[in-house]
């Protein structure tokens, strides 16, 4: 097949969607595949229809290759592409549009209420600890956590510069104390099935950008050391929000659970439509310890577009 991967972008992301374009490119180039590398720039449609690839595999991250946008390009040109398609995209890229829709179908999430980032300055939004973030953004850009005594990432005050100040609006939602946990969704088939769950220790501090990109700053445990009752639980949870959404190709879904509450204390977080490929990234991961190697997996996110 000749394949587009497409990567990099404008988004906070582009360094890790570059990665992953990178590795994904090379795995097909492996399987055999001609493969054609953009890297997205504002010309983007003009050398998708110069390229008329066969499939586009979708290795962006962020706005807008992740939150519908360049998928309703590439619907409107009659283009393959892989993982979610427009409507999945736009509902899961946004933190809130997620919790209305996964919330009233049975799927535990924290509560919050979205602040204008301005009314930060004026005092708490929610009762700490607490954190806020960006509503759409990626690979904890933008996000703090605001513990009793201060801050924890990353400071909040009126004089003090940080990237979530580039936001109108972040999302405030209570901080659920104890574990980090992940569970990828991989279509097939047969059907979607989960993957089962890791858990991300980070060796100081919490899972942020530094944290997930940095070899050696967190420790990766799989199977994860918890009650079978909770990996059941985010197995289910993981399958029942990527059927939700309509998710195509693989998902993500990120949990914290407080471990002094049992199954009560499992939240989910959020689900990622366009998971990182990365040296350190959670979904090829799984799929290995699944019997499955990283060419084998970018194979079978193509082969479920195709399908
Ligand atoms: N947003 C990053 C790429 C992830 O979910 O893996
Ligand atoms: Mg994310």
């Amino acid at each position: 097949l000749h394949i587009v991967v497409l990567m990099g972008g404008w988004s906070g992301e582009r360094p890790v969607s570059l990665q992953s374009g990178a590795g994904v490119a090379d795995a097909l180039e492996s399987l055999g595949h001609r493969v054609t590398r953009i890297d997205m720039d504002r010309d983007v449609a003009a050398r998708l229809a110069e390229a008329k690839p066969d499939l586009v595999f979708n290795a962006l991250h962020g706005s807008p290759g992740e939150d519908g946008t360049v998928q309703g390009m590439m619907d409107l040109m009659g283009l393959r592409y892989t993982h979610s398609g427009l409507a999945t995209s736009v509902i899961a890229v946004d933190k809130v549009l997620t919790k209305q829709t996964l919330v009233p179908n049975g799927i535990p999430m924290p509560g919050g209420r979205v602040v204008k980032s301005a009314d930060l300055f004026e005092g708490d939004p929610l009762a700490r600890p607490y954190v806020v973030k960006p509503v759409n953004e990626g690979s904890s850009l933008g996000v703090a956590i605001v513990t009793a005594d201060g801050n924890y990432g990353m400071p909040i005050g009126r004089d003090v510069a940080g990237p979530w100040q580039e936001f109108d609006e972040l999302l405030a939602e209570p901080y659920v104390r104890g574990r980090e946990l992940t569970t990828a969704v991989l279509a097939g088939a047969e059907g979607p099935r989960a993957m089962g769950v890791t858990e991300l220790r980070p060796k100081s501090g919490w899972y942020n950008f530094d944290a997930k990109y940095t070899d050696g700053m967190t420790e990766h445990v799989y199977p994860a050391a918890i009650p079978d009752e909770i990996t059941d639980a985010c197995n289910r949870l993981a399958l029942e929000a990527h059927r939700l959404l309509g998710c195509k190709g693989c998902s993500r879904s990120d949990f914290r659970w407080d471990d002094e509450r049992g199954v009560d204390g499992l939240f989910l977080l959020e689900v990622n439509t366009q998971p990182g490929m990365t040296p350190l990234s959670l979904v090829p991961e799984q799929a290995r310890h699944n019997g499955m190697s990283y060419p084998a997996l970018v194979q079978a996110i193509v082969d479920e577009a195709l399908r």
